[in-house]
């Protein structure tokens, strides 16, 4: 079969695999191939077992794989046909050298440019799909300029906002896509070919597009603002525990002004996930390396309290746990950092993991989706650590109930039964807010929810 254009995307992750599934299944005059250096990660996409749980994703793999979704580890026949070609690889907190701790580490990005470099033969629109500092564009043209095969680039910005857990959903109706271009012929002829993409299914109206580098930063920006509401509510939720004023009362009453929204304020043991810590830290390296001292301060104080929050929701288990957790079991209700997905990067069921395990807890962790990653993730801690699918054996026996993530069926368990079969006193940490506090409390559980009166019996 022939098709009117090849899209190739370098990075079968997170956000490759569901992006790319997307435009194959509206654009099915385009072949999409899908690469990836991570050869087993290529051969789970071609199988019945996807590399990663999300919603929805299944049924759109099924339908377009093998017509016009394709994925490959052969990077440089992959990059040799296309025309376009999305670069989706990781971009994570740089550990090393300069900038270590705060900078993105751009390893995964340079050797794609230099892939890119020595597979392409003709001309190529390279759209960045990763996250990346502003001006990295730049950078990559530099990289690209050197070709000497006659092949032509032009670099476009289009980062990615979608959400996992509801990865599908963002993608089929997003918000907006944007797409940042030089405001040169070839830059906006080049942006034309991605609005040509979306317009498949996206309504003009949401296309937007700008200059390169108002793309770039404002993938941070975005990130960096969401994150921004949540550690705003979580800093109001310590002080809702001092004053018996309840935090969730406080983000509707707010959340009613049109000004403020309702959305992401869930008071929570804190965000995780893969990008608002690093993208955060990121946009305070690039602030501070232009000499921005008091914009790097400000944005640095959202992951402080962040990192605050999750230390105090610990703190406040062993304290109401009589100081001591020595050899108690407690059942870690959710390991994904977030409900509705299996990704556990930079989950807070990390960090409470290790510390109750520095208290010498025993840990008895429940996750319908992220066990197998939990596992894997946990496998050098030292302490006593059990997996357990059925939420209902990982709270036998257990002393308290720390419910770290909002995943549906933690909200309809039967607590009477898992009070019935816990130790006394039995005390659930409600991490997220989403269980019925009254009830757990007239079951006779100490409940201790965030940012709200705690409910305790006197023993
Ligand atoms: P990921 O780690 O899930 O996937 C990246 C993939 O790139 C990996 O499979 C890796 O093997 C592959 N890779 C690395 N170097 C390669 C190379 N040279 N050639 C071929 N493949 C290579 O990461 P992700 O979560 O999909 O994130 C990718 C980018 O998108 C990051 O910049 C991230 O900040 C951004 N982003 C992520 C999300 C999200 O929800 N995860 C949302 C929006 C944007
Ligand atoms: C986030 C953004 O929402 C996406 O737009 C962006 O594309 C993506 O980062 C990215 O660049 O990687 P994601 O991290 O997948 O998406 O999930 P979110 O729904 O944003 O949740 C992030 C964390 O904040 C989770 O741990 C979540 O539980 C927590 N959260 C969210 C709260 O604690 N309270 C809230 O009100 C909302």
């Amino acid at each position: 079969m022939s098709f009117e254009k090849k899209i190739l995307c370098i990075g079968a992750g997170y956000v490759g695999g569901p992006t790319m599934a997307v435009i194959a299944l509206k654009c099915p005059e385009y072949k999409v191939t899908i690469v990836d250096i991570n050869e087993e990660k290529i051969r789970k996409w071609n199988s019945g077992q996807l590399p990663i749980y999300e919603p929805g994703l299944e049924e759109i793999i099924t339908k377009v794989r093998g017509s016009n979704l394709f994925f490959s580890a052969d990077i440089k026949s992959g990059i040799k046909e296309s025309d376009i070609i999305f670069v989706s690889v990781n971009t994570p907190t740089k550990t090393f050298g300069l900038g270590a701790g705060m900078a993105s580490d751009l390893q995964y990005w340079e050797k794609t440019a230099q892939q890119i470099l020595e597979n392409s033969e003709g001309p190529k629109i390279v759209a960045e799909k990763c996250t990346l500092p502003v001006k990295t564009a730049q950078a990559m043209e530099r990289i690209l300029k050197t070709n000497n095969k006659g092949a032509q680039f032009e670099v476009v910005s289009n980062p990615e906002f979608l959400a996992e857990g509801t990865a599908i959903q963002d993608l089929l109706e997003p918000d907006r896509v944007l797409i940042g271009s030089h405001q040169t012929e070839s830059g906006l002829k080049a942006a034309e070919e991605i609005v040509r993409i979306y317009s498949h299914w996206v309504p003009a109206e949401k296309i937007i597009t700008t200059n390169l580098w108002s793309s770039e930063l404002s993938k941070l920006v975005a990130n960096a603002f969401l994150a921004q509401r949540i550690s705003s509510i979580n800093s109001i939720s310590a002080l809702c525990e001092k004053t018996d004023a309840d935090v969730a009362e406080i983000a509707f009453a707010i959340g009613a002004d049109r000004r403020i929204g309702a959305s992401f304020l869930n008071a929570s043991v804190g965000f995780g996930g893969s990008c608002f810590k690093k993208d955060i830290l990121n946009l305070v390296y690039i602030a501070e390396s232009y000499g921005l001292k008091e914009v790097a301060e400000y944005w640095k104080m959202v992951v402080k309290i962040n990192e605050y929050q999750q230390e105090r929701f610990v703190a406040n288990i062993i304290r109401a746990m009589f100081n001591t957790v020595v050899d108690k079991k407690i059942a870690i209700f959710g390991f994904s950092f977030k409900a509705n997905t299996g990704d556990i990067r930079e989950s807070p069921a990390r960090f409470v993991v290790n510390k109750l395990i520095e208290e010498k807890a025993i840990l008895s962790i429940t996750d319908p989706h992220a066990l197998e990653n939990a596992r894997a993730g946990l496998a050098e801690v030292d302490g006593e650590i059990l997996f357990e699918l059925d939420p209902y054996r990982a709270a036998k026996g257990a002393s308290a109930v720390v419910l770290v993530t909002e995943w549906d069926v933690f909200r309809n368990l039967d607590y009477e039964r898992i009070y019935r079969e816990m130790k006394k006193p039995a005390s659930i940490f409600d991490g997220r807010n989403i269980l019925d506090h009254q009830t757990l409390f007239s079951l006779g559980f100490d409940v201790y929810p965030i940012g709200k009166p705690s409910l305790t019996h006197s023993h």
